[in-house]
């Protein structure tokens, strides 16, 4: 059953004078307003529509799973422009790091806080991290097409994160992407096979010396 079948019908929820919408019901009305596009949803559509939301975890408290084995994925929604699932995660659990190929991404979080590091090519290949920052709730991380991003949810133990993402159009060639793909590919290789460290001081009668008096150039290397 999805969110929207557990609810009221559309249509007359808002009178003149009615009492404002609370999150869930705003969030449907929101689907049927998306509903009626046919392809991709505009991003800056997207993000007005999440940012007038007030969501708050007892507004999708029945379409939250929790596994200790990784985050959930619960889809709540979806058309031929779009889908829309809650995530929810447990302490310390992380997405994959990946893109969002030909599609938006826009996360709007729910409960708990977010942190979402975001990757970029480098010259040698690699990808690196290139910053990271926290999202609380009400807050947005939009992203497109080949934006790599990783999620998670870095908060102590016991609490947890909910977030609600629509991904417009359905996401169809999402890229994950191996840790070698990353700077911190080898980490542990790194550490085992540190260079050692060669001693060559740099003396004024090296080769372009001004002065004739000063002993050779000293070359050792330290174990
Ligand atoms: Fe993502």
């Amino acid at each position: 059953m999805t969110l929207g079948e557990k609810t009221l019908r559309h249509g007359g929820l808002l009178k003149e004078g009615a009492r404002a919408m609370d999150g869930r019901t705003a969030l449907l009305e929101l689907f049927h307003r998306w509903d009626s596009f046919e392809s991709l949803i505009p991003m800056a559509e997207l993000r007005q529509g999440l940012s007038g939301l007030t969501l708050e975890l007892n507004d999708v408290i029945d379409c939250t799973i929790f596994s200790d084995v990784a985050y959930q994925r619960v889809l709540i929604h979806q058309s031929t422009a779009y889908e829309a699932l809650v995530l929810c995660w447990r302490s310390g659990q992380r997405s994959p790091i990946h893109d969002h190929k030909g599609s938006i991404c826009a996360v709007y979080i729910i409960e708990g806080t977010a942190t979402e590091t975001i990757y970029a090519p480098s010259p040698c290949g690699r990808l690196f991290p290139a910053h990271s920052r926290s999202a609380g709730p009400r807050s947005l991380c939009v992203s497109q097409d080949a934006d790599i991003h990783q999620m998670g949810n870095l908060q102590p133990e016991g609490r947890d994160l909910v977030s609600l993402h629509l991904y417009s159009p359905p996401l169809s060639a999402s890229r994950i992407y191996s840790i070698d793909d990353t700077t911190l590919g080898g980490h542990d290789v790194l550490s085992a096979s540190r260079p050692q460290t060669i001693l060559s001081e740099i003396r004024v009668d090296g080769p372009h010396a001004l002065s004739p008096k000063h002993p050779t150039r000293v070359r050792q290397v330290t174990p």
